[in-house]
């Protein structure tokens, strides 16, 4: 990358010269890619971006609030509710690919009736190079997206060329703060490839607070510098425990963390005993519903860093 008020500057221009005084709409997850390329793109257009975050019911504790705190003064910002349309859709579905495939569907009809009621001629996308290095090695940077129902729409990709390490970098440049850049990823389908099995509310709660436990225990060490990723992994397994001296049978929870680069490959650090310690404490503790806490140790590969 050029040093970054360089790349911002051109970003800019030719951000404006591309979507000019039409309107655009960004699906904004609240991770560091689509982030960056909100506040870049507003930067160019301003309130003619619609920066659109949609709420599937699986998202991590707090993050609607998160995502809005930070944002709504900043951009056109759009909050949608849509979690009673993905869960029912969810309902009963046990395969973590078909869990995917119905929130993609799902997301783009959402997404679609947004772009529609906004008058929207370019869909912006947080793109950023490994994505397309891994799936075409398509170059090609600016092509047309058919959604379903006919909306044809103009894709922009202005942090396309950058790697996570430069659009952190970049979106720090931009003023954002340090506790956004330095996020980890969170997979689009949220806590849907986290539960294992089939999703209930239920599932849904004890998952999300596992997973606020590790985010939480991860911050206090100050290890979320280190770790690419770090989370909890409700699996549709359940064990014998006891508590007090009556036996329980309750949930296995496993606990993942890894270092990256880029997520094409992933190692397991060695991690102070004491944290993993305190996460199984907690968990057991503070949700009765878990009766074990495991270790995932395995590499990618031959493991991929999700369970689902
Ligand atoms: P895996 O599990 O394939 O994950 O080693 C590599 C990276 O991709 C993330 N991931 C996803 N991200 N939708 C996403 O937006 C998905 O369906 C999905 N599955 C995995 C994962 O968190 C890791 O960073």
């Amino acid at each position: 990358m050029l040093n970054p008020s360089d790349f911002i500057k051109g970003s800019i221009e030719e951000i404006k010269n591309t979507i000019g005084d039409n309107k655009a709409i960004i699906a904004l997850s609240g991770g560091v890619d689509s982030s960056v390329s909100s506040v870049l793109t507003a930067e160019a257009i301003g309130s003619n971006l619609t920066a659109v975050f949609v709420d599937h019911g699986l998202l991590r504790e707090g993050e609607a609030d998160y995502v809005r705190e930070t944002f709504q003064d900043r951009l056109n910002f759009q909050f949608l509710d849509a979690s009673q349309e993905f869960l029912e859709r969810l309902e009963g579905v046990e395969d973590p690919e078909e869990k995917r495939k119905i929130i993609g569907e799902v997301f783009i009809r959402v997404f679609e009736r947004v772009a529609e009621e906004v008058g929207a001629n370019f869909l912006v996308q947080g793109t950023i190079a490994p994505d397309w290095i891994e799936s075409d090695g398509n170059i090609k940077s600016h092509h047309n997206v058919a959604l379903p129902h006919g909306l044809v729409l103009e894709l922009v990709e202005p942090i396309r060329e950058l790697y996570k390490d430069e659009v952190r970098i970049l979106g720090a440049e931009l003023g954002l703060p340090d506790h956004m850049t330095q996020r980890q990823p969170y997979p689009g389908p949220g806590l849907a490839v986290r539960i294992a099995g089939i999703i209930t509310p239920e599932k849904i709660k004890i998952c999300r607070k596992a997973n606020a436990i590790v985010e939480e225990e991860v911050h206090k060490e100050g290890l979320e510098k280190t770790l690419w990723q770090y989370f909890a992994v409700l699996t549709n397994t359940k064990v014998t425990g006891v508590k007090g001296d009556i036996r329980d049978y309750g949930y296995l929870v496993v606990l993942r963390m890894v270092e990256s680069l880029d997520a094409m490959t992933a190692d397991v650090p060695e991690l102070p005993w004491i944290i993993i310690k305190t996460i199984s404490q907690r968990i057991t503790a503070e949700i009765p519903e878990v009766t074990h806490v495991a270790l995932s140790v395995s590499d990618k590969p031959p493991s991929t860093i999700e369970l689902a």
